[in-house]
């Protein structure tokens, strides 16, 4: 049934190239724009048939299923051929919790607790809450999911005296903003956060389900109550299959500002 399908679908694409453009990059754009149209999880039409249907070399095939597989796209399954990978998921540029942005988005989200304690801060995690070093901090260490598939692991620490008996509750499926806001009336009012591409560990690979080949993002966020206290220092890991960073940019009024110092502490996801 799968492959009448392929088939069906391959009468979608153009029967042949212009001699005008390379030929890779228009079969790329072909493609591209033929993946689009279709459902996550569609198996492609083979090799064999694109080529006979527009009419390239094979190498120019694999080299275009290879470039949308790099591009996150599609997706190889060994012995069966290529298939649509799932949409992209838009972190927004906004301040919003991993809850909101998953509902806004129609999934579930969910948490599995991995880790929650009283630690006493290291150099690096006291400079970012803006507390001495060995003050008592709640170390929070999540997968966080949509509907019930890994999505991100996130690792927070909060100042343990401003938050007493955090490390007790039971975060499982509950987000950690609202339960701030309904236990101790904390809002979150600001943040900076910055964001990097990591190869995960291999034991971060297997809490997300993904390969350690897999890219990530590292999103690195420091959040404040109104008053500009700090609340949260937060390191995420997001699957780099799964996500995409979204944010609106407008031109800046007046002459180019210089070029900001350097964000805080690059760091790594362990501390
Ligand atoms: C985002 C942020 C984290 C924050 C989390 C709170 O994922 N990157 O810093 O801890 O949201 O989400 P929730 O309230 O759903 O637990």
């Amino acid at each position: 049934m799968a492959s009448k399908r392929r088939g069906d679908l391959l009468e979608t694409l153009p029967n042949g190239l212009s001699g005008q453009r390379p030929k890779g990059a228009q079969l790329q754009e072909i493609l591209e724009d033929f993946v689009a149209t279709l459902e996550p999880g569609t198996p492609l039409p083979g090799e064999m048939l694109i080529k006979k249907r527009l009419k390239v070399a094979r190498g120019t095939v694999t080299q275009a299923i290879d470039e949308l597989v790099a591009k996150g796209l599609i997706y190889r399954v060994e012995r069966s051929g290529t298939y649509v990978a799932e949409r992209k998921l838009r972190q927004p540029g906004t301040l919003t919790s991993f809850s909101e942005d998953m509902r806004a988005q129609g999934m579930t989200p969910g948490s599995i607790v991995l880790d929650q304690e009283v630690v006493t801060a290291s150099l690096i995690i006291a400079r970012q809450l803006e507390v001495e070093p060995g003050t008592p901090v709640v170390h929070l260490q999540r997968v966080r999911t949509a509907d019930g598939e890994p999505m991100a692991l996130e690792r927070s620490h909060l100042p343990a005296p401003r938050f007493p008996g955090l490390e007790e509750v039971d975060l499982t499926d509950t987000s950690l903003y609202e339960t701030l806001g309904r236990r101790w009336g904390v809002q979150v009012a600001s943040a900076e956060q910055w964001f990097s591409a990591i190869r995960p560990t291999d034991a971060e690979a297997t809490q997300l389900g993904v390969s350690p080949d897999q890219p990530a993002l590292l999103f690195q966020r420091v959040t404040r109550d109104p008053a500009g206290r700090v609340i949260e220092f937060a390191r995420s890991l997001y699957r780099g299959d799964r996500y995409e960073v979204h944010t609106q940019l407008r031109r800046p009024e007046g002459p180019p500002e210089e070029p900001a110092a350097l964000t805080p502490e690059p760091g790594a996801l362990s501390t």
